[in-house]
């Protein structure tokens, strides 16, 4: 497919889009600063600029799509990433006003020019816990997409309001509009630095339900997004099987949720946060799992 990526240049767009490229994909992406990638094209704009949007989504993906003579080919599917990443590295409103802006500037271009599949990041903070002052528990485990999406902070507000804004694109449109509730992402060299100190201190992991996502494996799962069509709008928890910690489930959850409700069975090193929709649906299957590498743990 024809894939215009925002955000490609950023810590899990950068594994996202390399996967793509190995599946047979062409991608441009799209973001404020360029990718340094072989067969990716990059186009500096902000996605807070809706003329920038509109343009971009009509433009050539590399010089060699100047060739045919027949115009500037249309894209398959659009792939939205970028966005201010977390709280507390702009202002809280700067990070609302870029995220819920540059998303509805990327929907709104995608749909007017035709584009079937939108993909979008959202997040694990929308269900409240992640950024929450002091400690909030999920109201039950394993946290499926059902739970209620209620952050306190800005990021977390910016995209509940951003799957607001993908839903109510997707009811006039038609296309689909896939949101992906995107755990902590974890690239490959992050897992020797960090892992270690999680498994000696797990209350480091609770904020995020002790779970991860390989970069690699958010790749697969945003293939699978381009591959599966028809699902019109629709949320999807993006993580790996297992947690981040060596402390087994049933401890974690004597340590950590004794008064949160379990509403299945857990295997001692199954995740909180569930990926069954995706597995379902998408057939979704992340295949990497620190456990099988050689870490040096305590
Ligand atoms: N990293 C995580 O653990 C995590 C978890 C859940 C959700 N997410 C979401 O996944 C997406 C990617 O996250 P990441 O960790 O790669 O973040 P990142 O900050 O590494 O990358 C974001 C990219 O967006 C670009 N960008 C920011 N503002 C822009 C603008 N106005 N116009 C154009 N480009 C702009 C940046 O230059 C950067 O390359 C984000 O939407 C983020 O909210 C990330």
């Amino acid at each position: 497919m024809r894939v215009l990526f925002t955000g490609g240049s950023g810590k899990a767009g950068r594994h996202a889009i390399a996967h793509l490229v190995a599946q047979g994909h062409r991608v441009l992406n799209v973001d404020r600063v360029p990718l340094d990638m072989a067969g990716v094209d990059n186009r500096i704009a902000d996605i807070t600029d809706a003329g920038q949007m509109f343009d971009v989504m009509h433009s050539y993906a590399g010089f060699d799509e100047l060739e045919p003579g027949t115009g500037v080919p249309g894209f398959d599917a659009v792939v939205h990433f970028a966005a201010v990443a977390r709280l507390l590295l702009t202002s809280d409103n700067e990070c609302f006003r870029v995220n819920t802006i540059g998303t509805y500037n990327v929907i709104d271009a995608a749909v007017k020019a035709g584009v079937r599949k939108i993909v979008f990041a959202s997040s694990e903070t929308t269900y409240g816990v992640c950024f929450a002052n002091g400690e909030r528990k999920p109201a039950y485990l394993p946290l499926d997409e059902d739970h209620p999406t209620l952050p306190e902070d800005s990021y977390g507000m910016s995209k509940v309001v951003n799957e607001v804004t993908a839903q109510s694109f997707q009811r006039r449109s038609g296309v689909d509009i896939y949101g992906l509730r995107i755990n902590n992402v974890i690239e490959p060299h992050d897992y020797a630095r960090d892992f270690p100190g999680y498994c000696a201190a797990p209350e480091r992991r609770l904020r995020n339900f002790f779970a991860y996502i390989d970069a690699r494996d958010l790749g697969r799962m945003v293939d699978r997004c381009l591959a599966v069509d028809g699902l019109g709008y629709q949320v999807f928890n993006v993580s790996n099987d297992t947690h981040s910690v060596a402390t087994p489930t049933s401890e974690l959850v004597r340590r950590f949720y004794a008064d949160v409700p379990l509403r299945s069975e857990l295997a001692e090193d199954a995740t909180f946060y569930a990926n069954a929709k995706a597995k379902a649906l998408l057939g979704f299957r992340p295949q990497h799992d620190w456990r099988d590498l050689d870490l040096d743990l305590p």
